[in-house]
C-alpha cells in the first residue's frame, strides 16, 4: 500500500517526513515508482492519462478544494476532495472582504483614488442588507455565519435546500425567490454541468436592482459579456471575482480596466502542506479500514 504524490517539491517537503512518521508509505513522482501494484492512492491536480498503469488504485485524492479538472474515474478508483480548515478559512476570509468592500463602495473609492479626490458618498448599514449565498456546503456555512454576526441578512441557495443552522436555505425551485433577496450575491458553487453558465443575464435580472456580485466558485459559470451588460445597465453595481471566464484572464480583457470590477488571480485559498497530508493520511487509514473516505465525491453528482 502505497501514495504516489504528483505535486510540487516544497509539498512533498513537508508529506514526506509526516508520512514517515505515520508509518505511512509515499513514493514522490512517477519515477519513483519501482512496482506499479503497491500504488494504492494517488495525490494529485490531475491525474497522469494511463491510470491502468496502476492496477491496484483505489482512491485518487485531488489536491485542492475542487474537482470539476479531474476526469472520471475508472470502475473501482473513488475521489476524494481535498477538505482542510485553512481552505474553508481562506476563502470565507475572501468572500467576508469582498462582501465589505462592495458594500461600502471599495471600487468607487479606488477610482476616485487614482484620481485623487475626496468625495464621500452614502454609508450603507450591514444590517438591512441581504446577501444571498449559492452554495451552502462547509465554505458557504462559514461565510453565512460570519456575515450574519457582522448583521447582514444572510439566506442560503443549494440543490438540496437543506437549512444549515438557523439560515434559510432555497433548493432548486425556490432560484428566484432566493435572487430577489439577494442585495450581493456570493456564488460558491462547485463546477457541474447544472451550475456551468449559472451565472447569466436571465440570473442578473432576477436580483434586486443594483446588486453586487462576488464570485469564487468557478469562472466557467460566469458569462462575462453578460455581467458587462448587467454592469451597464445597472442590475449589478459592482463585482469583486477570484475566478473568470476565461481563466487566465487575458491582459487585454476588458474587465482588468473596468472600475466596477475587482479581480483577484484565484487566490482566495491555497491548501496548507500539513494540512493536505493529515487529510490524505486520513484517506488511507480509512481506506484500509473500509470506513468512509474524508472529503469523497459523489461523480455522479460531480462534488
Ligand atoms: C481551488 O480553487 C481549489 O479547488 O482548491
Amino acid at each position: 500500500m502505497a501514495l504516489l504524490f504528483l505535486s510540487t517539491p516544497e509539498r512533498a517537503a513537508v508529506w514526506a517526513p509526516m508520512f514517515k512518521e505515520a508509518g505511512e508509505h509515499l513514493v514522490v513522482g512517477e519515477d519513483a515508482v519501482s512496482d506499479p501494484a503497491e500504488i494504492t492512492h494517488l495525490m494529485c491536480w490531475v491525474p497522469p492519462k494511463d491510470l491502468q498503469r496502476y492496477p491496484n488504485l483505489k482512491v485518487v485524492i485531488g489536491s485542492g478544494a475542487g474537482v470539476d479538472q479531474m476526469p472520471r474515474m475508472p470502475d473501482g478508483v473513488a475521489l476524494v476532495r481535498t477538505v482542510a480548515p485553512g481552505i474553508e478559512e481562506m476563502v470565507r476570509d475572501w468572500v467576508v472582504m469582498s462582501t465589505l468592500m462592495l458594500h461600502r463602495g471599495m471600487p468607487q473609492y479606488l477610482k476616485q483614488a487614482d484620481a485623487g479626490q475626496w468625495t464621500g458618498h452614502d454609508v450603507p448599514r450591514a444590517r438591512g442588507t441581504r446577501v444571498g449565498i449559492m452554495g451552502m456546503g462547509r465554505i458557504g456555512t462559514l461565510a453565512a455565519r460570519t456575515l450574519s454576526q457582522m448583521e447582514f441578512d444572510v439566506v442560503g441557495w443549494s440543490r438540496s435546500g437543506r437549512a444549515v443552522d438557523d439560515f434559510v436555505v432555497y433548493g432548486n425551485d425556490g432560484l428566484d425567490d432566493f435572487l430577489a433577496l439577494s442585495d450581493i450575491l456570493i456564488c460558491l458553487l462547485p463546477l457541474t454541468d447544472e451550475t456551468r453558465g449559472i451565472l447569466n443575464a436571465d440570473l442578473f435580472a432576477k436580483l434586486p436592482h443594483g446588486a453586487h456580485l462576488v464570485h469564487a466558485g468557478r469562472g466557467a459559470q460566469l458569462d462575462m459579456d453578460a455581467m458587462k451588460q448587467a454592469l451597464d445597465t445597472g442590475a449589478l453595481t459592482s463585482a469583486m471575482l477570484d475566478v473568470t471566464n476565461p481563466e487566465p484572464l487575458p491582459d487585454t480583457h476588458w474587465a482588468w480596466g473596468d472600475p466596477r470590477v475587482v479581480i483577484t488571480p484565484h487566490i482566495a485559498a491555497n491548501t496548507d502542506h500539513a494540512e493536505g497530508a493529515r487529510h490524505a493520511l486520513a484517506v488511507v487509514r480509512a481506506s484500509r479500514e473500509n470506513a468512509d473516505l474524508p472529503g469523497r465525491v459523489d461523480q455522479d453528482r460531480g462534488y
